[in-house]
């Protein structure tokens, strides 16, 4: 394997795409006592990957190249699987383990994770000032100036060093249990070093820097997904994710920034908890400066209005804290914030610019959205120049016009939104914009989507949505043909090459090397990976085929279901929904789509190309005990993964999905299930263990 494929596959513990697949609970037990040579080794392995993890995440330097580190999360992990009683849940290989869960558990905090005071203005933080004077008899505080981080706050719990639980603020008293999807996160240390308290608990707030927002939108955006608005928000879904895999695959950080005063935390000053969070291997954030009196404290703040920009995650404000633990605690606390913290909050951003014109974007399902062409303005750090006006309702309502001007936010969010017009400055004579009747690009006239806002070209053929739809085709959720991007899919429909996805395997690599950018060998790499195509299976066509409301999921229930293209179109409404998790509206789509002409001519044109129409067959011809029983999955098995519990399910011919209805035929239960389990007892499910799953699986 190459250095990279392996980086790729072994995810590089550094923090770069982190998903190892160790799944101890479904590991034999093999009682053989390891060697001491192994013992040692093990430890030693743990100790140079955890420094050279500390190092990246708080220095951010390699120390050794990329190869020979992940050789040693290599040798580590091969010794671990020889010798499974050596793999305990601090191992640095353990960052991602077990199955997804089914939600997650409240529990108390050990100390309360109160909120802080905001403030707006430089008289608000005088005023605070005066108050903490007062409160302190007089005494002067020195005071710690923070970013406010803009994320989600979270409380690590250690117990003898070892991280044994994280939970999200929830109301303050208590939160969610979300250690699983917190221990993917390579900045949180699973096992401190430096002599910790034997119980600590530590409050930071779990971030996710705007380049890896960036990253998993330009993602999201090839596979045709609405994009995330904003790191924090985004963070905030993240953590709530049932399944840590993907948890690990989205690259969140911690910045720690306080000790719960537990017994034996001995705080004497916020400087001190900062050097001792350093000391035990927390990332701890470096924009922190102490502040001799509110003066001070004011100037810095006004330094980071602007300067917040050049960082790579965002903050919303400056936190000020009462360095001295002695002082914190005479100063006390109200029912919901401590009196020695104050956050200064930036004033929202809002710019204000001309709105140039308004463009309006056909997608694949022929919705028209309306888009604000703006003069360049500096929002939050960016030149904004066009913002989503989301739908013509949303544009009448606002009353935007052509030369008004128009106040644009961003305040943290990633897609500027036109907030509204300006009404004192709108000039004389502005005319409302039309609300379109025709589709921009083909004419057609558009209609209103009866259960919705929008407006919708229904037109199959017009060339904007055969662009998005060839597009959407080719993505990786879908065929998967390489090299066929945008710029490329542009040109094949403007020369009158492609109609529709049928067309296009009919190219030839004499015609696509007339493509302006093309060269030989990549007109041939286009044919090849379209041809390549043909073979993907059924559920990816159906995606691909663009039906409204089909989306990867359903379209993989419906391969499933029918197994072939056949079989799913001569389905009617009633046998549709008969489908668990195919409901009424789905069903009439996907009737739709398959009784209009046109689709039905394009699947028959698909068929005579050779594109595959039948599902994914699992590779062996075993019995079917299990033939057309829907199974339902929950707690953890002794045997199996989740996923390789639904390959078995469907290798036996039954069918996995997600959740308990009357119509689904067993539920298997395993270690701790979940609220699935009495779901099934109520509505009369009948319920397998794993034993008895293999007995019946065994005839
Ligand atoms: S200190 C009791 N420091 O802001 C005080 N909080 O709006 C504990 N936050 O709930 C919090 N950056 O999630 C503190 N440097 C920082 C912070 C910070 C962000 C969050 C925290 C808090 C929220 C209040």
């Amino acid at each position: 394997m190459s250095h990279t494929n392996y980086i790729d596959k072994y995810s590089n513990l550094r923090g770069k795409h982190l998903v190892l697949l160790c799944l101890f609970t479904t590991l034999p037990a093999m009682a053989k006592k390891p060697p001491i040579k192994d013992v040692k080794r093990v430890a030693e392995l743990r100790q140079q990957i955890e420094g050279h993890n500390r190092l990246y995440y708080t220095q951010a330097t390699n120390e050794i190249p990329d190869l020979e580190y992940d050789m040693l999360v290599k040798e580590l992990e091969s010794l671990e699987e020889k010798h499974p009683a050596l793999r305990t849940p601090d191992s640095p290989t353990q960052r991602v383990s077990g199955a997804p869960i089914e939600g997650f558990e409240t529990v108390d905090h050990a100390v309360p994770m109160l909120s802080i005071d905001n403030t707006y203005n430089h008289e608000e933080l005088q005023a605070f000032d005066e108050r903490v004077k007062k409160g302190l008899d007089g005494d002067t505080p020195e005071y710690v100036v923070e970013l406010k981080l803009d994320g989600v706050a979270m409380s690590l719990r250690y117990e003898d060093g070892v991280l044994s639980r994280a939970t999200t603020r929830g109301d303050g008293k208590r939160g969610d249990d979300v250690t699983a999807n917190v221990r993917t996160i390579e900045s949180v240390p699973l096992k401190l070093k430096n002599n910790p308290p034997s119980l600590l608990e530590v409050r930071g707030e779990v971030y996710m820097t705007t380049k890896e927002l960036q990253r998993l939108n330009a993602i999201r955006e090839k596979e045709g997904e609405a994009l995330y608005a904003n790191p924090r928000n985004t963070t905030a879904g993240t953590l709530k994710l049932l399944d840590s895999k993907i948890v690990a695959q989205r690259h969140l950080e911690i910045f720690v920034y306080d000790i719960a005063p537990l017994e034996g935390a001995n705080i004497v000053s916020h400087d001190d908890t900062l050097k001792r969070l350093s000391k035990w291997g927390f990332t701890v954030n470096d924009h922190t400066t102490k502040c001799a009196d509110i003066d001070a404290v004011i100037a810095h703040c006004d330094g980071w209005e602007e300067k917040r920009h050049t960082l790579d995650y965002e903050t919303d404000g400056m936190v000020i804290k009462v360095n001295d633990a002695a002082q914190r605690q005479r100063l006390g606390a109200t029912a919901k914030a401590p009196r020695w913290v104050i956050a200064y909050k930036f004033p929202a951003e809002i710019a204000q610019t001309e709105l140039l014109g308004i463009t309006v974007q056909v997608g694949k399902s022929g919705a028209l959205t309306p888009v604000a062409e703006l003069a360049p303005v500096q929002l939050a750090g960016t030149t904004v120049k066009r913002a989503s006006l989301y739908n013509f309702e949303d544009l009448a309502t606002k009353d935007l016009r052509i030369g008004d001007t128009v106040e644009v936010h961003k305040a943290g969010e990633i897609i500027p939104q036109v907030l509204g017009v300006v009404k004192v400055k709108r000039p004389k004579g502005l005319r409302k914009f039309p609300i379109p009747k025709k589709c921009p690009v083909c004419k057609t006239e558009v209609h209103k989507d009866p259960d919705g806002a929008f407006l919708r070209c229904l037109n199959l053929a017009c060339p904007a949505q055969v662009k998005e739809r060839l597009e959407f085709y080719a993505t990786r959720a879908a065929m998967d043909i390489e090299n066929m991007g945008p710029a490329v899919v542009e040109q094949l429909v403007d020369q009158d090459l492609v109609k529709d996805p049928a067309d296009l395997y009919d190219l030839t690599v004499e015609q696509v090397e007339d493509l302006e950018r093309m060269a030989a060998k990549s007109a041939q790499n286009l044919i090849d990976g379209i041809a390549q195509s043909k073979t993907q299976p059924l559920h990816r066509l159906l995606n691909g085929l663009g039906i409204r409301q089909v989306g990867g999921h359903i379209a993989e229930v419906l391969a499933d279901h029918f197994q072939n293209l056949d079989a799913l179109m001569k389905a009617n409404v009633e046998e549709l929904v008969t489908v668990h998790e195919v409901g009424e509206i789905v069903a009439e789509n996907i009737v739709d789509f398959f009784h209009t002409p046109e689709n039905k001519k394009l699947i028959q044109r698909l068929q005579d190309h050779g594109v595959n129409t039948t599902a994914a067959q699992s590779n062996t011809t075993g019995p079917k005990p299990f033939a057309d029983k829907t199974f339902v999955v929950t707690g953890t098995l002794e045997n199996y993964s989740r996923d390789s519990i639904k390959d078995r399910i469907k290798e036996l011919g039954g069918k996995p999905t997600s959740s308990v209805s009357k119509k689904t035929d067993y539920v298997l239960i395993g270690d701790n299930p979940g609220s699935k389990a009495a779901k099934a007892e109520k509505l009369g499910v009948t319920i397998l263990t794993e034993k008895e799953f293999e007995a019946m699986a065994k005839g």
